[in-house]
């Protein structure tokens, strides 16, 4: 019979990459509160030690790594890392992820594209090939992917993110195909517009005024008339994380309050 204790995080090692702030950050916090041993990364050891102390305040065992996540090596010494603390690694969530700047497909240059990929694709990929090496030693864990809606229909001016986020909707695809007989399950959580540092960026070269008028643009085009809060990506990735999604793999949950059905209201 079903039993809330399933959704429980209690003394599970879990990696939350770009976990110093917006959705990483709520993702940690809930790890937290549901139990787990919390270890995040990102590249300012400052903004990741601030978080830490939050977490630490309510009885969560935090473990700081900073690291740059675009370089291969260093996702193999954040692994390493853990390991050697933890002994184990039972859930990761790739989160970190960053959209620098906005240019016309015309316009994009090889080094947007390098900074983009290496970051939002290339890290994950290795990231998890890393961390599915020691979980298949340890007999399963859970991989979870930040995409975006973007990854289903790329945006205006942010093609290079929006390709990079299609390609972790398949890393995902390709991870839980392969690693479903070692108990290894591999989902993704696709957000839409969320306020955090990187969606206000968006707006941030404009005059409050216009930034203003843009994003009520954007909220008309919401069926649930607002942007969404980094809290309420947690839920999903507790359920993500724990043993009530086990028999859950290769699947994508869309949390963008409707924007995907709001190509039909014009
Ligand atoms: N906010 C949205 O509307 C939205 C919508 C759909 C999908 N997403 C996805 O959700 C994820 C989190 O986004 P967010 O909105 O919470 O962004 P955010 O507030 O900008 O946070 C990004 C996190 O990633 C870290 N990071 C950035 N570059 C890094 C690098 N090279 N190496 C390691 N860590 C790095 C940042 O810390 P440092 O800068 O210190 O490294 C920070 O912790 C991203 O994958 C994003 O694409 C967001």
């Amino acid at each position: 019979m079903f039993d809330l204790s399933q959704f429980s995080l209690k003394d599970k090692v879990a990696i939350v990459t770009g976990g110093s702030r917006g959705i990483g950050q709520a993702i940690a916090y809930g790890f937290a509160k549901a139990g787990a041993k919390v270890v995040i990364t990102s590249r300012k050891a400052q903004d990741l030690e601030a978080t830490a102390c939050e977490m630490t305040a309510i009885g969560c065992e935090v473990l700081v790594v900073p690291a740059h996540l675009g370089r291969i090596e260093e996702t193999q010494r954040v692994v390493d890392t853990v390991v050697q603390k933890f002994g184990r690694i039972d859930i990761l969530v790739n989160n970190a992820g960053a959209s620098p700047a906005m240019a016309s497909v015309l316009d994009t240059d090889e080094r947007l594209w390098d900074t983009i990929m290496n970051l939002n694709l290339k890290g994950v990929y290795f990231m998890s090939q890393a961390a599915a090496k020691v979980m298949k030693k340890q007999g399963g864990g859970k991989i979870i992917n930040v995409a975006s809606i973007d990854g289903f229909n790329p945006e205006p001016f942010v093609s290079v993110y929006s390709i990079s986020k299609a390609g972790v909707r398949h890393v995902t695809r390709a991870f839980a195909m392969e690693l479903a007989r070692d108990n290894i399950q591999v989902n993704s959580i696709c957000p839409g517009p969320i306020s955090t540092k990187m969606m206000n960026s968006h707006w941030a070269h404009l005059s409050p005024e216009e930034a203003k008028k843009q994003k009520d643009e954007l909220c008309k085009h919401l069926p649930s008339c607002r942007i969404g809060e980094p809290d309420e990506i947690a839920g999903a990735a507790i359920y993500l994380a724990s043993e009530a999604s086990n028999y859950t793999t290769g699947a994508e949950i869309v949390i963008d309050g409707g924007l995907l059905l709001s190509t039909h209201l014009g």
